[in-house]
C-alpha cells in the first residue's frame, strides 16, 4: 500500500475483499473469540456478538470505508480534512495500532513456537496440560523455550515484510492460505462432533443462558467486535483510501463481515466445546485457552501431529496478513506526518514493537508483580484498547459523521458510479443514534460494572 500518487491500488472488487479480509481475519477470530466466548457465558456470547456485526459492525465499516475513499487519504490526514478540529479524533485513533501491535506480535509468537514443536515432531509435549503456562512463565530454561525468543522472530518477521515490501508475496500466499484455513475449521468441527460427551460443551456455546448476561459481557464483545473487523483504529479508512470507485463499499462491508465472523464463530466452535469434554484435565480458560487446548484435541485424532502443524502455520498466515496491516498502519503514521523514510519509520515502529512487547511478555513470569489494574500488562493492553479506546473512538467516529459532516457526506460515496445503497434510509439513524447511543450505554455501564461499581 505504498503509492499514494497512485491511490486505487487494489486491482478490483476482490482484490479489495481479499486484502481486508486478510487484515480482518486473524487471531482475533482464532484465539481472543473462543475465550471471550468461554469467559462470558457461551451462548449468551455468540448472541450479543452475532446483534452486534449486524446492528453497528456493517455500519461502522462501511462509514470507515466511505471516509477513506472520500478522502483519499489515511486516518491521520482523512480527519484532518474532515476539519481541523477533528485533528485529535485523527491521533487518538492512530495510537490504538501502535498499542496494539506489540502484544499481537506477542501472541504470534506462541502460534510460531507451536507451529515448530508440531513440524520437529514434538507436539505431543504440547498436550501435558501445564506445558503453556510452563513456557509463559518461561520457567523451561533454553534460548528456544522462551516467549522472549519466539516474539522477537514474530516481530522481525512482520516488521521485514513491511521494510522491504513484500506485503503482495505475502498476500500471493494467504490467498490460497485463507480457504485452506476455512477447510481445516470446517474438517475440525466435524471432527469434534463425533467425540462422545460433546453435546453439553456444544449447548454451553450455541444456547445462549440469559442468567449470564451483563453488561461486561456486551462490553467484551463490543471490544471483539472492533478488534476482529479490524475497526475503530483507522485501517479500514486507509483500506477504503485504496479501493476504486466502482466497488460497491455496501456490498464489499457486508461480505467482509460475513467472513470474518463465520471464522470466529467456526474457531468457537472447535474450541469452547472442548473445554468441556476435557474438563478432567483442568483447563486453564483466558488468554491461553486454544494453546492449551487445541494440543489436547491434536492428541485425541488420528495424525494429529500433521493436523496440528498445518493449523499452527495457517494460523501464524492469518495472524501474520493481520500484524502486517498493523504494522504498516503505524508505518504510514510516521511517514506521512513526519516525512521519515520507510526504513527509518520501520526502526522506530520495530523499537515500540520490541518496548512494549517485552513487558506483554515478561508479564506473565518475571513481571508478574507489577499488575495494571490488577492485570498482567498483555491483558492490560488488550483491555485498555479494546474495552475503552476503541468504543470511544467509534462513538466519535459516529458523532463527527452524524453531526458534523452529516451521513450525506457518506452516503454519495457509496452512490458513486451509480452504485445502489440499500441502507441508505436507516443509515442516518444508525449513525446518529442507534450506535451512538448503544456505545456509550455499553461503555460506561461495562466500565462500571468491570470495575464492581455498579452492574446490571
Ligand atoms: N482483526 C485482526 C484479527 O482479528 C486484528 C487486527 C486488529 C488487525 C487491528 C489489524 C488491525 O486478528
Amino acid at each position: 500500500m505504498e503509492h499514494a500518487a497512485s491511490r486505487g491500488g487494489f486491482s478490483g472488487k476482490m482484490g479489495f475483499i481479499l486484502a481486508a479480509a486478510g487484515s480482518a481475519v486473524g487471531l482475533g477470530n482464532l484465539w481472543r473469540f473462543p475465550y471471550l466466548a468461554e469467559q462470558y457465558g457461551g451462548g449468551i456470547f455468540l448472541l450479543v456478538y452475532l446483534i452486534l456485526v449486524i446492528v453497528c459492525g456493517v455500519s461502522l465499516m462501511i462509514t470507515e470505508l466511505a471516509i477513506g475513499r472520500r478522502t483519499g487519504k489515511s486516518c491521520i490526514d482523512a480527519f484532518l480534512d474532515l476539519g481541523e478540529r477533528n485533528k485529535y479524533v485523527g491521533w487518538f485513533i492512530a495510537l490504538i495500532p501502535i498499542i496494539i501491535l506489540p502484544y499481537y506480535c506477542v501472541i504470534g509468537g506462541w502460534v510460531t513456537k507451536y507451529f515448530v514443536e508440531y513440524a520437529i515432531g514434538a507436539g505431543s509435549d504440547l498436550a501435558s496440560g501445564s506445558y503453556f503456562n510452563d513456557f509463559m512463565s518461561a520457567s523451561m530454561g533454553g534460548v528456544f523455550d522462551s516467549p522472549l525468543t519466539w516474539f522477537l522472530i514474530y516481530a522481525l518477521l512482520t516488521i521485514l515484510v513491511v521494510a522491504f515490501s513484500v506485503e503482495k508475496g505475502v498476500e500471493r500466499v494467504s490467498k490460497f492460505m485463507m480457504p485452506a484455513l476455512l477447510i481445516l475449521l470446517v474438517g475440525m468441527c466435524v471432527y469434534m462432533l463425533t467425540l462422545p460427551g460433546i453435546m453439553d460443551g456444544l449447548g454451553f456455546y450455541l444456547v445462549p443462558n440469559f442468567d449470564d448476561f451483563s453488561m461486561k459481557t456486551v462490553l467484551g464483545a463490543m471490544g471483539q467486535l472492533f478488534y476482529s473487523l479490524s475497526l475503530a483504529m483507522g485501517i479500514m479508512i486507509t483500506y477504503g483510501s485504496y479501493m476504486r470507485k466502482h466497488v460497491n463499499i455496501e456490498r464489499s462491508s457486508q461480505t467482509i463481515c460475513l467472513m470474518d465472523t463465520s471464522v470466529a464463530f467456526l474457531s468457537g466452535l472447535m474450541i469452547v466445546p472442548a473445554v468441556v469434554i476435557f474438563s478432567d484435565v483442568g483447563l486453564s480458560s483466558g488468554p491461553g485457552l486454544m494453546f492449551n487446548t487445541m494440543p489436547l484435541v491434536f492428541d485425541s485424532m488420528p495424525a494429529g501431529h500433521i493436523i496440528g502443524a498445518a493449523f499452527f502455520l495457517l494460523a501464524m498466515f492469518a495472524a501474520l496478513t493481520s500484524s502486517i496491516s498493523l504494522a504498516e498502519t503505524v508505518v504510514s503514521i510516521f511517514k506521512d506526518r513526519w516525512k521519515w523514510k520507510r526504513l527509518i519509520a520501520c526502526g522506530a515502529c520495530f523499537a515500540i514493537m520490541i518496548c512494549l512487547g517485552v513487558l506483554s511478555v515478561f508479564g506473565y513470569g518475571p513481571l508478574s508483580g507489577i499488575q495494571p489494574l490488577g492485570m498482567a500488562f498483555l491483558d492490560f493492553f488488550d483491555f485498555i484498547t479494546n474495552s475503552v479506546m476503541m468504543p470511544i473512538s467509534a462513538l466519535a467516529i459516529c458523532l463527527i459523521v452524524g453531526y458534523i459532516i452529516k451521513p450525506r457526506f457518506i452516503i454519495e460515496e457509496i452512490e458513486a458510479e451509480g452504485n445502489r445503497f440499500q441502507m441508505a434510509r436507516i443509515y442516518p439513524v444508525m449513525v446518529k443514534v442507534v450506535c451512538p447511543i448503544f456505545m456509550a450505554v455499553v461503555l460506561v455501564t461495562g466500565l462500571l460494572s468491570y470495575f464492581g461499581i455498579y452492574s446490571i
